[in-house]
């Protein structure tokens, strides 16, 4: 076992795991962190997508050895970062209706977060491009793209 310390969501964490445990296991098994799920676990999906020192990760590929040190933003401490209730990029998802089943969202979100940090003011080929590592199997994407497009303030579809 390894001791790591991190930060998940503004909480301070310290506790022993296996060195092949992934970060998304230690979120939800030992964090109870469920809001971050798996859809494939080969690192396909994006489902998984968190904040790892303000970058986002495949949480699935990375190890929770890795994060030791690091600062963990999961969906569940997003709206946290900012005032009011909800992250401007949650608002949006709900706003144009960015979901169906909701199973891939938390990990859209995350992706569009970091996205939009990047490049506050994306075209739409630039947030479908800057989301393809994100599967969704509902939605079609175009109100994925017209909630990210509304977060950035810009242009709608
Ligand atoms: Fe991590 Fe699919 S569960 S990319
Ligand atoms: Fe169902 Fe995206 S809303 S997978």
């Amino acid at each position: 076992m390894v001791q790591i310390s991190l930060t998940v969501d503004g909480d301070n964490v310290t506790d022993d795991v296996e060195p092949r445990m992934l970060l998304v296991q230690y979120l939800r098994e030992k964090l109870g962190k469920t809001g971050t799920v798996i859809g494939c676990d080969t690192s396909n999906c994006g489902a998984c997508t968190v904040h790892l020192n303000g970058r986002s990760v495949k949480s699935c590929n990375v190890l929770a050895v890795q994060a030791d040190g690091g600062e963990v933003v999961t969906i569940e401490g997003l709206a946290a970062t900012v005032e009011g209730d909800l992250h401007p990029v949650q608002a949006a998802f709900r706003e144009c209706h960015g979901l169906q089943c909701g199973f891939c969202t938390p990990g859209m979100i995350m992706q569009a977060v970091d996205l939009l940090s990047e490049n506050p003011n994306p075209t739409e080929e630039e947030v479908r491009e800057g989301m393809e590592g994100n599967l969704c199997r509902c939605t079609g994407y175009h109100n994925i793209v017209r909630s990210v497009l509304t977060a950035a303030g810009g242009e709608q579809q």
